[in-house]
């Protein structure tokens, strides 16, 4: 067994893509930060956001357009290999109130057929963009989605065929659904994190690659917020700020906190939490979304870095595997809030009060089913009840009843473990009720050697995909369906 350990971090190190470039760029991270001298830091940007979709009575409408598109992630070099919706990266935002209809009428101007996945929201499985309910969307083809988003939330949409060199390329966007009684923020930010992988010699996106990688998950040596490392948005002391995070990365679990200022934590996956809670630093694992108010109460002239701590994919209580990052072991800054001159009273918050009933209080009789998660180092394989996509059995459950369920993480590694088409409420970890207070959820990290036990209404009937959200393991197989009956 330590044999095969150390094959494998010594593989990791000999054959991340570019390969001694690599190595040479994680030796003078180590103190530095890995991208410290590629990047040139952006000019201070407005704090905010401004929607691509165009709203009517009870509508929005987006024409999205998925192409090549050169962009630049901070270090000067434009991506040659890069893709982006309507030529920006993160795509255009869609803004649509609660139950709106939403229609998105999309044409694939790449040489690669997908389908486009609205990450989170419970709508129907024809338009959910997987591909078992929807052909492909073909080069030079065009597809219209119309769905009716009924949770206010933050919420993302991908490519889900492909997935883990079509995000790394630059596609994926976000979606925010609105409800009546939800507050302002004097600035409403959403950030996509995400991470990419450059040849340190020529600053383009290293060619996948690699088995190990394959099972660890692809690690990136660029930290971006929307798109680009090191970017800055002005605030005033005195403003309320909400950031709206998500975490788009192939693999990179995120640990952030922000440097001098208090997160408060407003909201989850599927809208706001009945009760706020202060957090000191925020686990944001691939696919999974926060919304975080934060008090500006710094000094006018100072600027104040969202910093990332690294998480290993592998801890050291439950593997002796030794995980190579190449953003290195310190913290690394992400994006800045640069403080302009002067004071404002700021427009206060007003929490949403949604009404989540508490499947803490009263735990469903009704078992679904437990998924077994886990790794074959050996055969170099991520499984889900020990089969790989498409072989993963169907899981059958009965729609409209409160439901209760496991996920049973047999594996050394964290996996973000993600269910399509319905929301759910995490309880309990190895049977410890996790903190907290209610939230609604649809992606959540499996830590490992654990069980995990959640709960849903399954009031969205339909056939819904599941899949572990490191997008290697995804496209691995580590993904199966569930039938949730009328
Ligand atoms: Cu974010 Cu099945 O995906
Ligand atoms: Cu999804
Ligand atoms: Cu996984």
């Amino acid at each position: 067994m330590l044999i095969l350990l150390l094959a494998c971090v010594e593989d990791t190190r000999d054959t991340s893509s570019p390969g001694a470039n690599l190595d040479d760029t994680a030796d003078t991270g180590s103190d530095t930060g890995t991208e410290a001298d590629w990047i040139t830091p952006a000019a201070p940007e407005a704090c905010g956001y401004t929607a691509g979709s165009t709203p009517g009575a009870g509508t929005a409408t987006l024409d999205l357009v998925a192409s090549d598109f050169a962009w630049d992630p901070g270090t000067g070099t434009l991506l040659d290999t890069g893709l982006a919706f309507n030529g920006t990266v993160p795509g255009p935002l869609i803004e649509a109130n609660a139950g709106d209809t939403v229609v998105v009428n999309f044409t694939n101007d790449t040489d690669t057929e997908m389908t486009i996945h609205w990450h989170g929201l419970r709508i129907t499985p024809e338009m959910d963009g997987v591909m078992q309910m929807m052909d492909p969307v073909q080069p030079g083809e065009s597809f219209t989605y119309e769905f009716h988003p009924p949770d206010a939330g933050f919420y993302w949409y991908h490519p889900h065929m492909s997935g883990d060199t079509l995000l790394e390329r630059g596609l994926y966007g976000t979606m925010i659904i609105r409800e009546a009684s939800e507050g302002r923020a004097d600035c409403d930010l959403p950030i996509v994190l995400d991470d990419v992988l450059l040849d340190d010699d020529t600053r383009q996106i290293a060619p996948p690659d690699t088995d190990m990688m394959q099972l660890m998950g692809r690690l990136g040596n660029v930290l971006m917020a929307n798109g680009r490392a090191l970017r800055s948005y002005e605030v005033t002391r005195g403003q309320t700020i909400l950031l709206r995070l998500v975490n788009s990365s192939n693999a990179r679990f995120w640990d952030v906190r922000l440097e001098g200022h208090t997160m408060t934590v407003v909201g989850a996956d599927s809208g706001f939490l009945a009760e706020p809670y202060v957090a000191e630093h925020l686990l944001v694992v691939p696919g999974e979304r926060y919304m975080v108010l934060v008090e500006a109460t710094g000094e006018p002239g100072q600027s104040y870095a969202l910093l990332n701590n690294r998480f290993q994919l592998h801890d050291d209580e439950h593997s002796s595997m030794v995980e190579y990052d190449p953003m290195g072991e310190q913290e690394n800054p992400v994006f800045y809030l640069a403080y302009g001159e002067g004071e404002v009273e700021g427009t206060p918050w007003v929490q949403p009060t949604p009404d989540i009933p508490a499947f803490e209080d009263n735990v469903p009789t009704t078992f679904g089913h437990q998924w077994v998660l886990d790794e074959d180092m050996m055969g170099g394989t991520v499984t889900i009840d020990g089969a790989a996509w498409p072989d993963v059995p169907m899981v059958t459950v009965q729609g409209n009843v409160d439901t209760l369920f496991e996920v049973k993480n047999d594996s050394e590694m964290h996996h973000p473990f993600h269910i399509h088409g319905n929301r759910f409420q995490l309880l309990a970890i190895d049977g410890v009720p996790v903190e907290g207070p209610p939230a609604w959820k649809d992606t959540w990290d499996a830590p490992p050697m654990s069980t995990l036990s959640f709960a849903s209404p399954l009031d969205n009937p339909g056939e819904w995909m599941y899949h572990c959200h490191i997008l290697e393991h995804a496209e691995d197989g580590m993904a199966g369906l569930m039938t949730v009956e009328e």
